[in-house]
């Protein structure tokens, strides 16, 4: 098990160029697998989950190299339909192939992810979702089969009780295909959602309305290949933002998407930062010590402040001046990094949603292990702005969304090794 030994208390200072989006690199992986004709994707982030999302599209007969940043992906002769359950277990975001394979067979078997480390996840708004798109499902000890009979789903409209990010991308992606027209009101309006289907457009898909409330779907039964640039990775940015706020230091973050990343940058700022955004860069320099903000945090579907940001900002507030609210109405149990950063001095206290954090003057090294993916990220933003060390284990967590991460740390001037 490998783990970063992090040294705090020095400034960072330099310039970072944005990896590609995860959670944008994913869904268009899984969009790939649809119609004919090679996909080739740019600035695909280097991640173990994109490997993992690489080994799902092989297992169904996909052909799919991934070097350089590039992503070539080649569905033609693609005619599997079953994720094996240590696939679906490698990667829970897997559940997003679900509707893609659908889309292509007519059906698909696979299992549910189990408890997860941000709280249940369950499924259920796909499965209804798919359901109106067609498909039979049934649950046979814990693998899922659909089934759609004649193969091709049919257009619907669907309301979802909530804006799911996945829960959107599947119907989207099983909906491009299929016969008729699809609506989906109180859909999701994360970027990431509107790349997905700039993408699937290159590819010959009908999508209207993406970052708005309704999308309409025409499906079709044409999509080739094309070319497309994976959009930059927002929580990333958010990262190592955070990390310079709690550090102290300044930093020139390159290929940004700014104008995606406003709900967070707005909050930061009230810290009292200097940002200064353009439109694909940002220049932020942290000075004296950060103030609480005065709002409450509240995380909230896009364009509401991101859920996937709340740990990491809650590294860099744990040593501002006076106390800072954050509510977290996403998932049930994402507060789990606190734990850890209250053993590096952190003052929090969680009660259900809500978790009040008071700012402390120092906080200092100690052994943490990461518990998800962003959680750890915070715990490393708060091990570079601690006095001493801290040896931070579970970071294949960080690897699974972070390219790169020591060496991006490291280019600022932080003291990270992995041993
Ligand atoms: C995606 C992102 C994740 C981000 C989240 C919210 C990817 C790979 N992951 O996750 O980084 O934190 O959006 O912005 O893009 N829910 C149900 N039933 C369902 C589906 C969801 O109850 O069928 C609940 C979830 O448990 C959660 C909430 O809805 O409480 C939001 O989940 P969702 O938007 O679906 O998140 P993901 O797509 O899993």
């Amino acid at each position: 098990m490998q783990k970063f030994i992090i040294t705090g208390g020095c400034r960072l200072s330099g310039e970072l160029t944005l990896q590609g989006s995860k959670n944008s690199a994913l869904p268009i992986m899984a969009a790939a697998l649809l119609g004919e004709g090679e996909s080739v994707l740019r600035n695909c982030p280097t991640l173990t989950d994109v490997y993992s999302a690489s080994r799902i599209l092989s297992c169904l007969g996909c052909k799919c190299s991934i070097s350089d940043g590039n992503a070539v992906i080649d569905p033609c002769g693609a005619s599997g339909s079953e994720i094996p359950e240590e696939l679906m277990r490698e990667m829970r975001s897997s559940i997003m192939f679900m509707g893609a394979i659908l889309g292509r067979t007519g059906e698909c078997t696979f299992s549910v992810p189990g408890g997860c480390e941000l709280g249940p996840r369950p499924i259920d708004m796909h499965l209804a979702a798919l359901r109106k798109l067609g498909a039979d499902i049934s649950d046979c000890g814990g693998r899922i089969h659909c089934r759609i009979a004649g193969g091709r789903a049919r257009g619907a409209k669907i309301n979802l009780p909530f804006p799911s990010v996945g829960a959107t991308e599947n119907i989207i992606l099983c909906a491009v295909c299929a016969e008729g027209e699809t609506i989906v009101n109180n859909a999701a309006r994360e970027p990431e959602i509107c790349d997905l289907c700039s993408f699937l457009r290159k590819r010959g898909a009908d999508i209207k309305g993406d970052g708005e409330s309704t999308i309409v779907i025409s499906g079709t039964d044409k999509l080739h290949g094309c070319e497309h640039t994976v959009m930059p990775d927002r929580i990333a940015g958010a990262t190592y933002l955070s990390m310079v706020a709690a550090a102290g230091g300044e930093i020139i973050l390159k290929n940004t998407c700014t104008a995606e990343m406003e709900p967070f940058l707005s909050v930061l700022e009230q810290t009292g930062c200097r940002i200064y955004p353009a439109e694909n860069r940002i220049y932020l320099r942290s000075g004296a010590r950060l103030r609480a903000v005065r709002d409450r945090i509240r995380t909230m579907p896009h364009p509401g402040f991101p859920t996937d940001a709340q740990a990491v900002l809650m590294a860099a507030l744990a040593t501002a001046d006076g106390a800072s609210v954050f509510e977290e109405n996403i998932f049930d149990c994402r507060y789990r990094h606190t734990a850890a950063l209250c053993k590096m001095g952190a003052d929090i206290e969680v009660l259900g949603k809500v978790a009040v954090v008071r700012g402390v003057p120092k906080l200092r090294g100690a052994d943490v292990e990461a518990t998800d993916l962003r959680g750890g990220a915070a715990m490393a933003a708060a091990a570079l702005a601690a006095e001493g060390t801290t040896c931070l284990s579970g970071i294949s967590h960080i690897d699974r969304g972070y390219e790169k991460f020591e060496e991006a740390v490291s280019s600022l001037g932080g003291r990270i090794r992995r041993v």
